[in-house]
């Protein structure tokens, strides 16, 4: 994903409460910031109520401190007839140094689903 002039889903400082006793955040902290972020392209295009079905290839390839400012990036990778698969890489600024890194990168899957929570069409669908 080329992140250049794209402004975050989500931006965030970590604060203390979301992290270990050694002061790093916690990795479900960091996925449920990513769900998040994916949802919001994925509402928009939905535009109905969606549920996350799935997160694949969820990647920690840094660790994320307590201060960093956490930003998430989701573009829409791919639309199914009722599902929409969204890409979220993140970066941190780090705290002290405000030096730049890719901390981790997943796919997250929603499905559109109606009131009876079962799946409906996302695209050409003015019935649901
Ligand atoms: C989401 C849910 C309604 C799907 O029901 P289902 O009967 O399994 O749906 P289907 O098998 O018809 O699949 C629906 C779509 O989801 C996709 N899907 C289902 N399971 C998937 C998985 N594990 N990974 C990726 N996509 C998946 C299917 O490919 C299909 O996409 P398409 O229509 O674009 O081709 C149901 O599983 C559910 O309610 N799950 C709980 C959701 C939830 O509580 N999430 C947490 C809080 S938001």
């Amino acid at each position: 994903m080329n992140i250049t002039n794209k402004i975050p889903a989500i931006k965030v400082i970590a604060m203390p409460k979301d992290s270990n006793a050694d002061g790093d955040m916690f990795g479900g902290w960091i996925i449920s910031m990513m769900d998040l972020a994916a949802y919001m392209p994925a509402r928009k295009l939905a535009k109905k109520r969606l549920v996350t079905v799935a997160m694949d290839e969820i990647t920690f390839h840094k660790p994320v401190f307590v201060g960093d400012c956490l930003e998430c990036y989701a573009e829409v990778e791919k639309t199914g007839r009722t599902s929409v698969t969204v890409k979220v890489e993140t970066y941190v600024e780090r705290k002290d140094s405000l030096d730049r890194e890719k901390v981790t990168e997943g796919r997250f899957v929603f499905v559109a689903i109606g009131k009876d929570r079962k799946p409906v069409p996302i695209i050409n669908d003015t019935t649901t």
